[in-house]
């Protein structure tokens, strides 16, 4: 059994022909659909996209595992240094697929050492982790394909320094394994130089793009997730979204379905609803992925398109009681992707008391499992009614193998959405502007005239502050 997406609620005939699309409208981009398809397909041939066949790719997978062992062997502790692509998928995958207060559990009910993400470069965030962590019994895995990102390079300075305070300098190298592009980057050099040990970053997979290549296999194989059962998850879906039919391909259905909403309803906010804790960093993902990918400013042939829709992510039923008055009743401006498990891989049952009270009786003899299910179909009916497109997508039960499924699903969606916007998805030229910005005012080498141009915009605008 794989992932299904069920899009019934997508459609006019659910709800109404102002908020929802007839099947004519998909049909119609079948066409388009298959000129896509072959592009992109071509682009793999030639080598440009390597993300399509990292499920295949088994020789990495071995090295990884063998390093994986490694850490498992001889640490208490791993801490993944990255940010953005080089951390989301780690965090989401442990998420889906680890105890839900995995650093909780002693040694020998945990599934490998304890996981830290320490992503934001905040100083109260990484001075409290430090402090708890000891450095003897931690390796720390430093991420990054470009080998310069300024969060995470400063991470790995104070990280570094502080090995070398506590373990001596000659052993730094055996708490650190950096992941990086093969070639190029200063880290790359580093590792070289230093004799750290490294994993490559292939270099025709994007940041975004990576969660199943080293960036995030490496992190996951050290805490205990199948990896094989993920990357096998991915190839069948790489394999079933192989098809250029529209209608049988979920990656395109539902790419071609948001697109047609933002174009044609006005709906230009994609909600990820997971109704399952576990699943909830995956629409955190999801939301780097969509954004980067497919929020452009140009499109392929250099017009100022500014095309994209908002990315929000929502954890039912916790937004229920936050957000979901809005959804049912604000602006008609969004299209919900809710995330559901047919089976829970545990239940708490809810034992019955006070047979008296209305609140509680109908309660007892149920389960927790069996109200957020009944939530989350309830969240559907009520946004349906109201004219609100979702869509649901459900995982037999939330395993390695559906989450591979789950990246490689929205991996291909972005990409054909990219043909769809007609942008480039696997840029981030919006980012540089505010990177060059840092770097001018912390000072690189190189970016002086940078510097000068930002003293020179601050002097001219006049603060107003209350
Ligand atoms: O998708 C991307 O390329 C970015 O979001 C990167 O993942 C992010 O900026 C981190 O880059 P790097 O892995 O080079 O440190």
């Amino acid at each position: 059994m794989s992932l299904t997406l069920d899009f019934t609620n997508l459609l006019s005939s659910a709800v109404g022909a102002d908020h929802g699309l007839s099947e004519a409208a998909i049909d119609n981009q079948a066409g388009r659909t298959r000129r896509i398809h072959a592009e992109l397909q071509a682009r793999r041939d030639s080598g440009e996209l390597g993300f399509y066949d990292l499920p295949g790719d088994t020789r990495a997978a071995a090295e990884i595992r063998a390093a994986a062992q490694r850490v498992r062997d001889h640490f208490e502790n791993f801490v993944v240094l990255g940010i953005g692509g080089s951390a989301l998928g780690v965090i989401a995958t442990q998420t889906a697929l680890g105890h839900a207060f995995h650093n909780l559990l002693p040694a020998d009910r945990r599934s490998g050492p304890r996981l830290f993400v320490p992503d934001n470069p905040d100083p109260e965030l990484t001075a409290d982790l430090l402090e708890v962590l000891d450095p003897k019994t931690t390796c720390f895995n430093v991420i990054t394909k470009s080998g310069s990102t300024s969060e995470t390079m400063a991470h790995y300075l104070a990280v570094r320094d502080l090995l070398a305070r506590t373990v001596g300098p000659s052993k730094v190298k055996d708490h650190l394994v950096i992941t990086t592009d093969p070639a190029k980057g200063a880290l790359r050099k580093i590792a070289a130089a230093e004799g750290i040990p490294s994993l490559p970053v292939p270099p025709n997979v994007g940041g975004r793009f990576s969660v199943l290549c080293a960036v995030g296999l490496f992190p996951a194989a050290v805490v205990g997730v199948d990896i094989d059962a993920l990357l096998a998850g991915a190839g069948a879906m790489e394999r079933r979204c192989a098809s250029d039919d529209l209608w049988s391909n979920p990656a395109y259905l539902h790419s071609t379905a948001h697109f047609l909403f933002d174009r044609e309803r006005r709906k230009n906010i994609a909600v990820m609803m997971p109704y399952a804790s576990a699943l909830r960093d995956l629409a955190d993902w999801y939301r780097q992925l969509l954004a980067e990918s497919l929020g452009k400013r140009l499109d392929v042939e250099g017009r100022e398109v500014h095309c994209g829709q908002t990315p929000v992510k929502a954890l039912g039923a916790t937004d229920q009681h936050s957000q979901v008055q809005l959804y049912v009743e604000g602006p008609h401006d969004k299209v919900f992707t809710l995330l559901a498990t047919e089976r829970w891989r545990r239940e708490t049952p809810i034992p019955p008391a006070h047979p008296e009270e209305d609140a509680l009786s109908f309660l007892g003899g149920r389960t927790l499992g069996e109200l957020l299910s009944a939530e989350q179909r309830a969240t559907e009916y009520a946004l349906t009614k109201a004219g609100r497109p979702n869509c649901r997508l459900i995982f037999p039960q939330i395993d390695a193998e559906h989450v591979g499924e789950f990246y490689m699903l929205f991996e291909i969606a972005t990409a054909h959405g990219g043909g769809l916007y007609r942008v480039n998805a696997f840029d981030q030229p919006g980012v540089e502007e505010g990177k060059d910005a840092t770097y001018a005012l912390m000072g690189k080498r190189g970016f002086e005239a940078k510097r000068a141009e930002l003293e020179a915009a601050f002097a001219k605008t006049k603060p107003r502050r209350v």
